[in-house]
C-alpha cells in the first residue's frame, strides 16, 4: 500500500506524512532528507551547487541511514537542496532507493506513506492514494519561522517569505519532475487547519477512497 504526500515548502506534509504513517503503522519516506543531505554534503565540501559532477557524487556516496543530522533542515540547506534537485544527474540517482523504499517498506510494514514534490506524478505514480497538500505562502513563511525559532535559528519573518516565495518558484518552474499535483491527487488545502484538522480531514479522505478495507 503506498501512499503519497506532495506539497510546496512548510505545507504541512512532512508532519502529516509522519502522523499517518504512525496511525496506519506504515513505514514513512522524507524525500526532501535525501535532497537536503546531497546539498549538506556539498556545504561541508564547500562546493558549489552548480557543480554537477560534486553534487551527483554526493547523491552517489549519500548514506541513507544518516538523514538524521539537525543541519539539514537550516534554511541555507533547503535553498542549496533546491538548487540540486533541479539537476537530472542527481534526481536519477535518488530515485531508486525511494522507489525500492516505497516497494519494499522497511521493518516488514505493510505499507508506505512518502512525501515529497514529485512522489504521485514520478516516483510512484501508481500509487494507491495521492495527496496535494496547500496552504498560502504567509501560512507556510510562519510555520518556518515558528520552526526555526524553535530550533533556536531566529530568522528575519520578510527573508522567510521571500526564500519561500524563491523555493516554490524554482521548484514548480524547473523541467525535471516539477511540483504539481498528480492528476488523480486529492487536493489539501491546510492554510485554516492545524495539524489535528489536516490529519482529521485525510482521514475522512483515506475512509471515502476504502483504504481502511483494504487494510
Ligand atoms: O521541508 P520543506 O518542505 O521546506 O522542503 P523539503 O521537503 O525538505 O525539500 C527540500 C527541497 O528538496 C525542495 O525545495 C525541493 O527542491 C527538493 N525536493 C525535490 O525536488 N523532490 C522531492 N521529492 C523532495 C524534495
Amino acid at each position: 500500500m503506498i501512499i503519497t504526500i506532495d506539497g510546496p515548502s512548510a505545507s504541512g506534509k512532512g508532519t502529516l506524512a509522519k502522523r499517518l504513517a504512525e496511525y496506519l503503522g506504515f513505514a514513512h519516506l522524507d524525500t526532501g532528507a535525501l535532497y537536503r543531505a546531497v546539498a549538506l554534503s556539498l556545504i561541508m565540501q564547500k562546493k558549489d551547487p552548480s557543480d554537477v559532477a560534486a553534487a551527483k557524487a554526493a547523491a552517489q556516496t549519500l548514506d541513507f541511514d544518516t538523514l538524521d543530522n539537525p543541519d539539514l533542515r537550516d534554511e541555507k540547506t533547503g535553498k542549496i537542496a533546491s538548487l540540486v534537485a533541479a539537476l537530472p544527474d542527481v534526481r536519477a540517482e535518488l530515485l531508486a532507493f525511494q522507489r525500492n523504499f516505497a516497494k519494499n517498506p522497511p521493518g516488514g510494514k505493510k505499507g508506505v506513506v512518502i512525501d515529497g514534490r514529485d512522489i504521485g506524478t514520478v516516483v510512484c505514480p501508481n500509487a494507491d492514494i495521492k495527496f496535494f497538500i496547500t496552504a498560502s505562502p504567509e501560512i507556510r513563511a510562519s510555520r518556518r519561522l515558528l520552526e526555526l525559532e524553535t530550533r533556536g535559528k531566529p530568522v528575519d519573518p520578510g527573508q522567510i517569505l521571500k526564500a519561500v516565495q524563491d523555493r516554490d518558484a524554482r521548484d514548480e518552474t524547473r523541467e525535471i519532475s516539477p511540483l504539481k499535483p498528480a492528476q488523480d491527487a486529492h487536493l489539501l488545502d491546510t492554510t485554516n487547519l492545524d495539524i489535528d484538522g489536516a490529519f482529521e480531514k485525510a482521514l475522512v479522505i483515506l475512509n471515502k477512497t476504502g483504504l481502511f478495507q483494504k487494510l
